[in-house]
């Protein structure tokens, strides 16, 4: 990693520049997203020693949405492995939109666990027992990433609930085929409330620093999942975790990363740091317009790509 005077001042000049960028519009098939502060924007970067740099609004808290799909993947793969896992959901780039029907011809799975399908199916498999319900178990991991105790936003929550309508149509169609393995209502419902846990653009990269540190948060120090987990998010990340604009994101800027609707937008460098960046704002991928520009341009400028 480069010095920190030197992440400082990047941090800052990107800020600086892309803050005044005004393309891309915010996600408004969630009422309540479209409520937000499209000027918002905020940049943190956290080191494997657990330094936080950061820039803008790296404060200001919004819901996780699809940021919240490669940790509850990683908690399913802990509690149930790679092999039981896969059994429900595949680990290939679908080409297609976040939101689209997802199911292999093969196999009948979703094509990988960061579209909405899979990430669906992917929240079912966290078990849902009296004592620990699955959401607890949820928020419990995603709470271990961020190393502190995260919240719903109950407005969110509801504003997604009861406009979902899309999703709840996934869950029925891939109960049908065999592919969820729990009642679709209380499928969606779980993940409609994990989409609406609420985070900043520090504890985000707290999150993908975790992830980058082999599982192991590098301010808390507390083994959140094993190494091999860690790896195989990454793994997916890297593939699948900016949906149909995966490969040319790969290609550009060379880190798994994983974008959510809210405008948050995550990067890891394995070994290296957790990044994260907030603005809502999102190109035609759902992808936060100013959190691409930011990240592609330090990744060019600090030498991140995986090459
Ligand atoms: O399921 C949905 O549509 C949202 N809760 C999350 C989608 C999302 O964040 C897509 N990512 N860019």
């Amino acid at each position: 990693m480069a010095a920190s005077e030197a992440v400082t001042d990047a941090l800052r000049e990107l800020h600086a520049r892309y803050a005044g960028v005004r393309g891309g519009r915010r996600a408004d098939y969630i009422p309540q997203l479209a409520r937000s502060d499209p000027d918002a924007f905020g940049i943190a970067l956290v080191s494997m020693d657990g330094h936080c740099y950061s820039a803008g609004a790296a404060d200001a808290a919004f819901t996780l949405q699809s940021v919240s799909k490669p940790f509850v993947y990683a908690l399913a793969l802990s509690t149930l492995g790679l092999d039981e896992v896969s059994r429900w959901v595949g680990a290939e780039p679908s080409g297609e939109a976040f939101n689209a029907i997802s199911l292999e011809p093969r196999t009948g799975r979703p094509a990988n666990a960061m579209v909405n399908a899979g990430a669906i199916v992917t929240t079912a498999l966290v078990p849902d027992r009296a004592a620990v319900p699955a959401f607890t178990a949820v928020l419990s991991c995603l709470s271990r990433f961020a190393g502190r105790r995260l919240d719903v936003d109950e407005d969110v929550y509801r504003s997604e609930a009861s406009t979902g309508d899309r999703n709840r149509a996934l869950a029925y169609l891939l109960r049908s085929t065999g592919t969820l393995p729990v009642d679709p209502v209380a499928a969606v419902d779980t993940y409609f409330r994990q989409c609406a846990v609420r985070a900043t653009a520090v504890d985000l990269a707290v999150m993908a620093a975790t992830l980058a540190h082999g599982g192991v948060n590098p301010v808390t120090g507390e083994t959140v999942v094993s190494t091999e987990v860690a790896a195989q998010v990454l793994s997916v990340m890297a593939t699948c975790g900016m949906y149909d604009a995966s490969g040319e994101w790969l290609l550009r800027v060379g880190l798994p990363a994983k974008s959510g609707v809210s405008g948050g937008l995550i990067a890891a460098g394995p070994a290296r740091f957790g990044l994260a960046t907030y603005s809502t704002p999102l190109d035609a991928a759902g992808t936060s317009v100013r959190g691409s520009a930011a990240i592609g341009a330090l990744s060019e400028r600090l030498g991140l790509h995986l090459m």
